[in-house]
């Protein structure tokens, strides 16, 4: 089945859980420096969910973001050959909007379809929704260095 169908299968109620679960993740998240708890959950190919935070530094450059912390992860656990099929972005705050920064966008693009869906808070924290591809139209791809 392609990645696309995959993504679409997704019902409301598991939308919802992978909110949860990156909620869940944002209260482990190490952000002293901003204040900005983050969480992501990423959701594989092969049916596994991922969750990471947002870990800051005092180097403030050094900070990685929960949905590259949850890619990583997802490689760690599950292998080189992973497929993203959906990310959930929650903050502590949840009355504020949060999309993933164009730096995270290009970390998704690496493992997923245009077709990715992307789940985020919105506007006063209401949920929003949209596609990788809406995210990052023309993403730098391994294609290009050939
Ligand atoms: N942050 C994320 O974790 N993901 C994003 O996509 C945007 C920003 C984090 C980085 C930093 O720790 C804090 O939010 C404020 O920028």
């Amino acid at each position: 089945m392609s990645l696309e169908k995959k993504s679409q299968e997704l019902t409301p109620q598991r939308i919802h859980a992978m909110r949860e679960q990156a909620a869940s993740a944002a209260r482990n998240a190490y952000a002293p420096y901003s204040n900005f708890f983050v969480g992501a959950a990423v959701l594989l190919e092969n049916g596994h969910l991922v969750t990471g935070c947002n870990v800051e530094n005092a180097s403030f450059r050094l900070t990685t973001c929960a949905e590259q912390s949850a890619i990583a992860r997802a490689v760690i656990e599950h292998g080189a050959h992973i497929r993203v099929v959906a990310v959930a972005i929650a903050n502590a705050d949840a009355t504020v909007a949060c999309q993933p920064c164009g730096a995270c966008r290009q970390t998704i693009a690496e493992f997923a379809e245009g077709a990715c869906r992307i789940f985020y808070p919105g506007e006063k924290g209401e949920p929003g929704e949209c596609t990788l591809a809406d995210l990052l139209p023309a993403s730098f791809t391994a294609a290009s260095l050939q």
